[in-house]
C-alpha cells in the first residue's frame, strides 16, 4: 500500500488505502501518489457539502468577501509554489504557470468584490386594475451544494472559476479534480482552509469515473459545473436529472485575417494563441482563414515565427511549447497530421513528435472534413486556408460543431459587426485572437462548445436563484 496525499472532506484531510499516481508529462516520472475516494467517501463528502452549504449561506457578504480576498493574498504569496506544482503535474511551461497564478489571484479578488454586490430588483406589480397596492422585490439566494468537475489544462484557474463564484454566492462546492492534476487543487484547498472556509464549504475529492458518476446523479447537488471535453460534458448532462448544468467544453477556434490587417501583429498573436501551452486550451487558435491577397505574406511571416519557438522542457523559462499531457495525446495528434497529409494537406512546419512533445505544426491545403479542421486538436497545430469573399469565410468558420470564440482582424467596422451578428460563437474578438480571456468577462460557448457562462458575475447568476417577495400594501 502506497502512502498517498490525502483529500479534503468537511475540513479534514482524509487518507484512503487506494491511491493513484501523478506523472510529470515531460519526464514521465511519478511525482506523487494521491488518495482516491471510493463510494463511502463520496457519500461522506456529499453530506458534508450539504452541511457546508448551510454554513456558507449563514455568512454575510462581508465575511464571504473577506474569505476570498484573504485567499487571493495567500495565493499571491505562494505564487512560485503553485506555478512549480502546475509545471510538474501539467507540463505547463513555467512562464505560463506563473501567469495562471496571477490570473487566479485576480479571479479570487474579483469574486471578493462580486460577493458584496449580489442584489435583486424592485418589481412593480401595479400594472393591472385591482393590483394598485402590490409591488415585489427579488433577492438572489444561494442555489445550494455545487459539484465542480475540472480539467487538467488550467489546474488552478479553472478550479478557481468554479470555487470562487460558488463561495462568493454563499454556496458549498465539491471539486473533483482532473486525475492528471489533483495536486494543485489540494494545495488550493490548503489555502482556503487557512483562510477560514467553513467545514464542508469546500471539499476536494480525487476519484475515478465510477465514483464521479455517483456524485453527478445525486440530487443533493443543485448545479453541475463541468469543464472538459464535449463528449464527456454532454454525456454527464444527460445524467444530471433536475440539477442545473453549466458546460464549458471544447472548440476549434477560428481567426479571420482581412487584407487591411497588420500582418506582422496578427502573425505574432496567432503564434501565441495557437502554440502557448502546446495548444491545450479550449480557445487555442486552430483554424486561420486569410484573405487570398495576403495569404502568402502572412504564411511566410507565421511560419518563420513558429520555427523559432522554443520547445521541450516546461521547467525551462524560455520554453513556449512543452509536452502534451501524456504520450497518448501526442500520438493522437501525430495520427491526425498523418491522416491530413494522406488526404492532401501540406506540412509547412513541424509535423513530428518526440515522446509527448509535438513540434509546433502549421498545415496548409486542408479541407473541412479533415480531423485537423473539424475536430478539436487540443495541440500545437494551426491550419491556414485562403479565402476570397467575407460572406464565404463567415460560413466556413460556422462550418463547425463547435462555437466558443472567434477572432477577426480588420479595421472595417462594418465587417466587425457582420461577424458579430453572423458568427455562431460565444464571443467575437475584433483585432484579437480567440484565445483572449479576461477573467471577469462572460465566457462560454454555443453549439457543442457548451451551455452557460463563466466569468464571476455570470457564474454567480447560475449559482443563485432569484426569489420574489410580493408585498400587498393595502390600507385597512
Ligand atoms: C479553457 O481552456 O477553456 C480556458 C481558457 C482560459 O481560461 O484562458
Amino acid at each position: 500500500m502506497e502512502n498517498g496525499r490525502p483529500f479534503l472532506i468537511g475540513g479534514r484531510w482524509v487518507h484512503t488505502s487506494s491511491t493513484a499516481s501523478v506523472h510529470n508529462p515531460y519526464s514521465g516520472e511519478t511525482i506523487a501518489h494521491v488518495c482516491q475516494a471510493g463510494p463511502a467517501e463520496a457519500e461522506a463528502a456529499m453530506q458534508s457539502s450539504v452541511e457546508g452549504a448551510a454554513a456558507m449561506r449563514r455568512l454575510s457578504g462581508y465575511a464571504r468577501s473577506t474569505l476570498l480576498q484573504k485567499t487571493a493574498q495567500a495565493l499571491q504569496s505562494r505564487q512560485e509554489e503553485f506555478a512549480r506544482t502546475m509545471t510538474a503535474e501539467a507540463g505547463k511551461p513555467l512562464t505560463d504557470a506563473r501567469r495562471e497564478v496571477g490570473r487566479a489571484v485576480q479571479t479570487f479578488s474579483i469574486a471578493g468584490e462580486e460577493a458584496k454586490r449580489i442584489g435583486g430588483e424592485v418589481v412593480p406589480l401595479d400594472w393591472s386594475p385591482g393590483m394598485e397596492s402590490y409591488w415585489g422585490v427579488t433577492r438572489r439566494f444561494p442555489i445550494g451544494p455545487i459539484l465542480g468537475i475540472t480539467p487538467f489544462n488550467f489546474p488552478l484557474n479553472l478550479v478557481v472559476h468554479k470555487v470562487a463564484p460558488a463561495l462568493a454566492a454563499g454556496n458549498s462546492i465539491l471539486i473533483k479534480p482532473a486525475p492528471q492534476t489533483p495536486l494543485t487543487s489540494l494545495l488550493l484547498a490548503e489555502l482556503l482552509l487557512e483562510a477560514g472556509v467553513p467545514a464542508g464549504g469546500l471539499n476536494v475529492l480525487p476519484c475515478d469515473n465510477r465514483v464521479a458518476e455517483q456524485l453527478v446523479v445525486d440530487s443533493r447537488f443543485k448545479l453541475l459545473s463541468f469543464t472538459g471535453s464535449a463528449p464527456v460534458g454532454w454525456m454527464l448532462k444527460a445524467k444530471c436529472g433536475k440539477k442545473k448544468v453549466v458546460l464549458e467544453l471544447g472548440g476549434n477556434a477560428a481567426v479571420i485575417v482581412e487584407p487591411d490587417a497588420d500582418l506582422d501583429y496578427v502573425a505574432q498573436r496567432c503564434v501565441t494563441g495557437g502554440f502557448s501551452y502546446a495548444g491545450q486550451t479550449c480557445i487555442s487558435v486552430q483554424r486561420i482563414f486569410v484573405h487570398e491577397s495576403v495569404a502568402a505574406a502572412f504564411t511566410e511571416n507565421l511560419v518563420a515565427r513558429v520555427e523559432r519557438l522554443e520547445t521541450g522542457d516546461p521547467g525551462n523559462e524560455r520554453t513556449v511549447v512543452g509536452p502534451l499531457i501524456d504520450p497518448g495525446a501526442a500520438q493522437r495528434i501525430e495520427g491526425w497530421i498523418e491522416d491530413a497529409v494522406t488526404q492532401g494537406a501540406r506540412v509547412l512546419s513541424g509535423g513530428t513528435r518526440v515522446g509527448s512533445v509535438v513540434r509546433p505544426t502549421v498545415l496548409s491545403q486542408v479541407t473541412p472534413g479533415m480531423k485537423v479542421s473539424c475536430q478539436e486538436v487540443f495541440g500545437p497545430l494551426v491550419t491556414i486556408t485562403p479565402y476570397r469573399e467575407f460572406d464565404d469565410v463567415l460560413k466556413a468558420v460556422n462550418e463547425s460543431d463547435y462555437g466558443l470564440q472567434a477572432g477577426v482582424f480588420t479595421s472595417n467596422i462594418g465587417r466587425i459587426f457582420q461577424a458579430f451578428e453572423q458568427l455562431e460563437v460565444g464571443a467575437v474578438l475584433a483585432n484579437e485572437i480567440p484565445t483572449f480571456r479576461a477573467d471577469h468577462m462572460p465566457y462560454g460557448g454555443v453549439k457543442d462548445s457548451g451551455i452557460g457562462r463563466e466569468g464571476l458575475r455570470y457564474a454567480i447568476e447560475d449559482m443563485t436563484e432569484p426569489k420574489l417577495l410580493v408585498m400587498n400594501l393595502r390600507r385597512p
